[in-house]
């Protein structure tokens, strides 16, 4: 699509050694340029908003996503120069400021797939929470599917996240049910110790550090479920899966655990996939 939209300003050659993917959030539009195209970036970025019809800012990355609030720098290109935008999907609106928040619009299938499967009065702790992506969908969808759930908790470290995450739930009508709690996970757990039916840790770099703190958070003598993200170096996608179930089975082996379900939830890098697990835990 980005390749189709240069096809005017760039040679055979260059629209080859552009990355054929890039982030489109709302209106504002995240590409990675190679270094061999640095002096053609304002070039690039002016054809994407003009052909590119809803984008009206362009960026381009140029960090990985890193550190604890996994953001990425950015380099303004053209356009309107603001990183505060509104992405909608699953019937929800989301405002993300894509500078200072996480937001990855490649995880719309998990975070359907998780909320469907969340029973009528369940209480969630989404461990590592963002914007409210995962929370908001969950409490806007299971009354649709199985029933709606009584409170999610939405703990992020990051402040940008938790304010945007309040204001997400105000505007999806769903302030009731979404809690925001700024702060560390694990500190955050100890005072919610014993109360979810479901746990969430959506942060695949480190979520093994967080076990015991996610674990602590079921109701106990029941089993619960932690959705358990890692990253999992791997030659294929069907390799991934295997040793991200390995994986998860390690994380837990304090606990009595099965594991109900383990996908891979897309490649990040060469060779190296994120993985999710339904576990069951009794806790
Ligand atoms: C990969 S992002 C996922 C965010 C969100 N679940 C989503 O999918 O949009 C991980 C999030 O964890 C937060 N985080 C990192 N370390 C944390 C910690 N120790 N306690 C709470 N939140 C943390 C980051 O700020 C970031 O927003």
């Amino acid at each position: 699509m980005l390749k189709d939209a240069l096809i005017d300003v760039l040679t055979p050659q260059e629209r080859s050694e552009l990355y054929s993917a890039f982030d489109m959030i709302g209106d504002i539009v995240i590409v990675k340029i190679p270094d061999s195209l640095t002096s053609k970036k304002e070039l690039i970025a002016n054809a994407i908003l003009r052909k590119v019809k809803p984008a009206k800012s362009v960026f381009a990355q140029v960090s990985p996503v890193q550190g604890d609030f996994r953001i990425r720098d950015l380099e303004f290109l053209a356009g309107e120069n603001r990183t505060l935008t509104e992405y909608r999907e699953h019937g929800c609106r989301f405002k993300v400021d894509v500078a200072k928040t996480y937001f990855s619009p490649r995880l719309s299938t998990e975070r359907l797939r998780i909320a469907k499967m969340v029973s009528e009065g369940e209480v969630v702790i989404n461990m590592f929470g963002g914007v409210g992506t995962f929370s908001i969908v969950m409490a806007k969808i299971a009354p649709c599917s199985t029933g709606r759930p009584c409170k999610i908790y939405n703990i992020d470290s990051n402040s940008h996240a938790i304010d945007l995450c309040a204001e997400n739930a105000r505007i999806n009508k769903v302030q009731d049910t979404v809690i925001p709690l700024y702060g560390d996970a694990a500190e955050a757990m100890v005072r919610l110790r014993g109360i979810a039916d479901r746990v969430l840790m959506p942060l695949p770099e480190k979520a093994s550090q967080f076990v015991d703190s996610a674990v602590s958070g079921l109701k106990c003598g029941k089993t619960g479920i932690v959705h358990y993200f890692a990253h999992i170096k791997a030659d294929t996608k069907k390799a991934a899966q295997g040793r991200g179930a390995e994986d998860t089975d390690l994380a837990f082996k304090n606990y009595q655990h099965s594991i109900a379900a383990t996908r891979v939830v897309r490649e990040v890098g060469p060779r190296i996939y994120q993985i999710v697990s339904d576990v069951l835990v009794k806790a």
